[in-house]
């Protein structure tokens, strides 16, 4: 297969492209230390309007706004004591704020679609913070694959799923691997009580060890989520997905974990260490499902620290039609 041209090494000329490409309202792709995302002008409301068309998101599932440092970040929402002490601990980083709209910011409506809230981070990751002081620009970036599908972690992951005939980013700056794996925690802070809408790739005992016990959006409203974006069926591969899975059918592929796992399964971490395996979660998901196989059969996976952002990703993955 010959290389899909939009794929750009990071090189400063290519972020410097891939700004003017921003500024001028269209779509990029770049990585973060969590997964890729489709980026665009957080401002403009066309700009951010494409994004939900090349994804073919429901418009009413808002955007997390990407920006270089915190600063940047009280120029679009209102920080309390709680925001400036997670922000402190963990930004840059996967962990996403969500804070009051101020009444001046300039980010586009349609960002938070109808909310008066913004969900706001600092990535860590080289080639999106050269990207944000290049373009000077705040950032509107979903995970960079069409909704419902596994998140891209590489480059020709992004270039699987947004071919051009959907209308995505022009530019996919290449940055290897995403070192995460999973998206960033969501943590509502618009509220008194900090409450976790998404877990992600800092881990509730992380932020609780900082802050304190934190509520979470299911034990709150089982029926109506207030993290829109937490459909219950998503990164999903074309396949079905079986959890906790101790015993294999004819025609499924494994998804191991740790030293026990069968010696021919697609194993997330021989070790048995949960970051190695969260990195390796959406990579391995694309890989087995392109096998074509029946089903693919997932070991049991601890439900501690990062293992919870793993498990929630599987449910939906594993979740029917
Ligand atoms: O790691 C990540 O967060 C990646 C990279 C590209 O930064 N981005 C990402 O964005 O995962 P996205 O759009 O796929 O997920 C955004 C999540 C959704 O669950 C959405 O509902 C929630 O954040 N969200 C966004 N704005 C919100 C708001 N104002 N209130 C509550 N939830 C919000
Ligand atoms: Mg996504």
């Amino acid at each position: 297969m010959t290389p899909d041209p939009r794929i750009k090494s990071a090189t400063q000329s290519a972020i410097n492209d891939a700004a003017s490409v921003l500024s001028a309202g269209r779509l990029i792709a770049f990585p973060t230390e969590t997964v890729y995302g489709l980026g665009a002008d957080a401002t403009s409301d066309t700009a951010v309007a494409s994004i939900f068309a090349a994804k073919n998101r429901p418009t009413f599932n808002p955007l997390i706004i990407h920006v270089p440092d915190i600063e940047s970040a009280k120029r679009f929402v209102t920080f309390n004591p709680i925001a400036v002490k997670l922000a402190a601990e963990f930004w840059p980083g996967s962990l996403t704020l969500v804070l009051p709209r101020k009444q001046d910011c300039k980010i586009s409506l349609l960002v938070s679609a109808g909310l008066d809230t913004i969900a706001i981070r600092v990535p860590n990751h080289p080639v999106a913070h050269a990207l944000l002081k290049r373009c000077d620009l705040p950032i509107a970036a979903p995970s960079a694959n069409r909704s419902g599908e596994i998140s891209p972690t590489q480059a020709a992951h992004v270039a699987e799923s947004l071919n051009a005939k959907n209308a995505g980013p022009e530019v996919i700056l290449d940055g290897g691997a995403c070192p995460v794996g999973l998206e960033s925690t969501v943590i509502d802070l618009s509220t008194p009580t900090p409450t976790l809408l998404r877990p992600g790739g800092i881990s509730s005992e992380q932020i609780e060890s900082a802050i304190g016990p934190i509520a979470t959006a299911e034990s709150e409203q089982p029926d109506a989520p207030r993290s829109p974006g937490m459909l219950s069926r998503h990164y999903a591969p074309n396949v079905p997905v079986r959890l906790d899975v101790t015993d294999v059918k004819p025609g499924e592929v494994i998804l191991g974990f740790g030293p026990d796992a069968p010696a021919q399964s697609a194993n997330l971490s021989p070790t048995g260490d949960l970051s190695e395996a969260a990195a390796h979660l959406f990579a391995y998901l694309r890989a087995l499902d392109a096998e074509k196989p029946k089903g693919i059969a997932v070991m049991p996976i601890p439900d501690t620290g990062l293992g919870r952002a793993i498990n929630d990703r599987l449910r939906r993955a594993a979740t029917p039609l």
